[in-house]
């Protein structure tokens, strides 16, 4: 079949993978492909087990693959066949060197900017679609401009907003779709072509542009802000634990004002994922590179509260079961960093399961979708971590359970029978406030939720 263009995706992750898929859904027109360096990664996205988690993914792709959707490992060949390169890969916190811990690290993205150099016969436009610094694009430009070839490259940035666990939603229907290109010529004619790939199914009014890094500026800057808003009732969840106020009410009550909008304001555990730490910690190095250091601290005051909310949840545990915690058994309702996941990339349970481990608890994990990745991540712990699929099996023997995860499955299970397997008294601490307190509490537990008062038998 002749296709009208072919578009190339570097990176077959969380984004690059379900990003693609939609595209190459929505425009049967276009040939798209997925490129990844992880020749593992890609047999999985051309099998029948997915590697990743997302609810609708599984029934695109498996409709469109071999159809004008393709996964690949030969970047070469994608990169001199394609018109348009999307890049979407990873760009973790930099663990090195000047910026250790707060930078993005650059080295995979400067990697593919030489590759596409390398291997490209012929002009394209280049897409930033991983989420940068300000003007990293502007540097993608410099290395790819440097060539002897008189080829021609237009970098824009198109930053994603989809979140996981909802991605195909996000996808489909998107509160808005950002360009940011150059405003010369060749710029808005590069952007142009862009928007007419997102016009197949995007109303113009959410398409929306604007210059290189102004566009790369509000995606770290959207995520600031929703990261923000978590922190913010988590300092208010500490005060309703100290005062009996209830966090939820309080969230209703402010969320009704369409002014402030009533999404985001559940208090957590902590808010987990690749994403909201790194990209404020980016936002914070930014700032103080330009002396801003004012601006720095209010944002990075946002992560330190966040860490705050994990320590504090285990300092809760400790209190309520008598403060030692040596010997006993604790089972992790959920370790994924949110609900319909499989993604456990800075989860809060990580956190807490090595907080637990350091108070040398015996743990039981148990997870719909992210047990696999767990075992991965607790892989040192063999001794003080078991993994059980069923949670009336995992929560067994046990002196406590943590609900980690909002797992709807959580809210439907029979906690009589549960809390008959347990050892007594039994506790339950609700980092995601998902259950009926009063009625497990009648049930027999000791009920410790977020931002409310506990629930004890004492
Ligand atoms: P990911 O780690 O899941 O995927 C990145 C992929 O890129 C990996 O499979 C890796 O092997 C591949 N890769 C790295 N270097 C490569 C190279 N030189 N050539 C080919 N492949 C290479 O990451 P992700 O979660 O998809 O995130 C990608 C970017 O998108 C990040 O910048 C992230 O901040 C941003 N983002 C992520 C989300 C999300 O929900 N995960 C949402 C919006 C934006
Ligand atoms: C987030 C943003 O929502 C996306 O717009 C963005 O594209 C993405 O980051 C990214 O850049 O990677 P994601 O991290 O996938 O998406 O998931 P969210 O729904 O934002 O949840 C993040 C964390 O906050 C989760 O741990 C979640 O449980 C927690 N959360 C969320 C709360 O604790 N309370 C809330 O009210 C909402």
């Amino acid at each position: 079949m002749n296709f009208k263009k072919n578009i190339l995706c570097i990176g077959a992750g969380y984004v690059g993978g379900p990003t693609m898929a939609m595209i190459a859904h929505k425009c049967p027109q276009y040939k798209v492909t997925v490129v990844d360096i992880n020749p593992v990664r890609i047999a999985e996205w051309n099998s029948d087990h997915l590697p990743i988690f997302e609810p609708g993914l599984d029934e695109i792709v498996k409709n469109i693959r071999g159809r004008n959707l393709f996964f690949s490992t030969e970047i070469e060949k994608g990169i001199q066949e394609a018109n348009i390169i999307f890049v979407s890969v990873n760009t973790p916190t930099k663990t090195f060197g000047a910026g250790n811990g707060m930078a993005a690290d650059l080295q995979y993205w400067e990697k593919t900017a030489r590759q596409i150099l390398k291997s490209a016969k012929s002009s394209k436009i280049i897409i930033e679609k991983s989420t940068l610094p300000v003007k990293t694009a502007q540097a993608m430009e410099r290395i790819l401009t440097h060539n002897h070839q008189k080829i021609h490259f237009d970098v824009l940035s198109n930053p994603e907003f989809l979140a996981e666990g909802t991605a195909i939603r996000d996808l489909e229907n998107p509160d808005r779709v950002l360009i940011g290109s150059h405003q010369t010529p060749d710029g808005i004619k590069a952007r142009d072509e862009l928007v007419e790939i997102y016009a197949n199914w995007i109303p113009p009014k959410n398409i929306i542009t604007s210059d290189i890094w102004s566009s790369e500026l509000s995606k770290l800057v959207s995520n600031a802000f929703l990261a923000q808003r978590i922190s913010s009732i988590n300092t208010i969840s500490a005060l309703c634990e100290k005062t009996d106020a209830n966090v939820t009410d309080v969230a209703r009550a402010v969320g009704m004002d369409h002014r402030i909008g009533n999404r985001f304001l559940n208090a957590s555990v902590g808010f987990g994922g690749s994403c909201f730490k790194k990209d404020i910690l980016n936002l914070v190095y930014l700032c103080r590179n330009y002396g801003l250091h004012e601006v720095a601290d209010y944002w990075q005051g946002v992560v330190n509260i966040n860490e705050y909310q994990k320590e504090r949840f285990v300092l809760n545990m400790l209190a309520a079961m008598f403060n030692t915690l040596a010997g006993k058994r604790i089972c992790l309702f959920g370790f994924a960093f949110k609900a319909d996941t499989g993604d456990t990339r800075e989860s809060p349970a990580f956190f807490i399961a090595n907080r637990l481990i350091e108070e040398k608890v015996e743990l039981v994990i148990t997870d719909p979708k992210a047990l696999k990745n767990a075992k991965n991540d607790l892989d040192e712990f063999k001794e003080e971590v078991s993994f059980v699929e069923d949670p009336y099996k995992a929560a067994s023997g046990c002196h406590a359970i943590a609900i980690l995860t909002e797992w709807v499955l959580y809210q439907n299970l029979d906690f009589e029978k549960i809390y008959r397997s347990m050892l007594k008294p039994a506790f339950i601490f609700d980092g995601r406030n998902i259950i009926d307190h009063q009625k497990v509490f009648e049930i027999g537990f000791n009920v410790y939720p977020v931002g409310k008062p506990s629930l004890t038998h004492f």
